[in-house]
């Protein structure tokens, strides 16, 4: 599998896949941000970058061809999105049904959306975490496929939170990309198997810390 990773700030779950022992192989990296530490990242392993500044795109259409183009040049199966804060088209979603994932720090469907952290810490939940899931047209909302999960301590804060979620992302995320690669998931016509057998609820990992 040819694997591109879409960014827009410090890479740290690009990092963990580059580090992970992946049957698949990280062909290319797309920033939205010139600024990105994730290109560095993608430069320091000697992975092509490129930079589609999204200010350079007064549609969105035009922004999502151009990513497309780039994927489309780089022979692309899989597209992980990594910390890329840009929402992309129903359009350009559906070129990539089933081959797009998505990390999101928080519980699915919980805190779609941004401040997942205070949003967990405000509504006085008992546990936190995140969740990879596939790409689908509406936010945050595609199969989840795994989850880690960890418990909220009384002292956590939202920025004890996000350190702590992103540890566990770093897990989660290459775990899941490798079932694909692996073809030990498979996603067809909207049908996703897991071991050959049909998939249905995500896998939930326990971290305790
Ligand atoms: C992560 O918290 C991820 O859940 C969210 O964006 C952040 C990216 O962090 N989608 P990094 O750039 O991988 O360090």
């Amino acid at each position: 599998m040819r694997i591109a990773v879409l960014v827009s700030g410090s890479g740290s779950n690009l990092q963990a896949l580059l580090d992970a022992n992946l049957s698949g192989e990280v062909v290319g990296v797309i920033s939205n941000r010139s600024d990105a530490y994730a290109l560095q990242r993608a430069a320091n392993a000697n992975i092509a970058t490129c930079v589609i500044k999204h200010s350079a795109y007064p549609e969105r259409t035009t922004f999502d061809a151009a990513l497309h183009q780039q994927l489309l040049e780089w022979q692309v199966d899989l597209v992980i999105l990594a910390g890329f804060m840009r929402i992309l088209s129903a359009s350009f979603v559906q070129q990539w049904e089933g081959k797009m994932l998505n990390i999101h720090p928080s519980l699915l469907p919980k805190y779609k959306g941004m401040h997942t952290h205070q949003r967990a810490l405000d509504a006085g939940d008992r546990t936190h975490g995140c969740t990879v899931h596939f790409v689908t047209a509406e936010l945050d909302a595609g199969q989840a496929l795994a989850q880690g999960v960890l418990n909220i301590q009384p002292n956590d804060t939202a920025q004890t939170l996000a350190d702590r979620v992103h540890t566990i992302e770093h897990h989660i995320y290459p775990m899941v990309v490798e079932w694909l690669c692996s073809g030990q998931m498979t996603y067809q016509d909207g049908f996703i198997t897991y071991h050959q057998a049909p998939f249905s609820e995500p896998e939930i990992l326990y971290f305790n810390s």
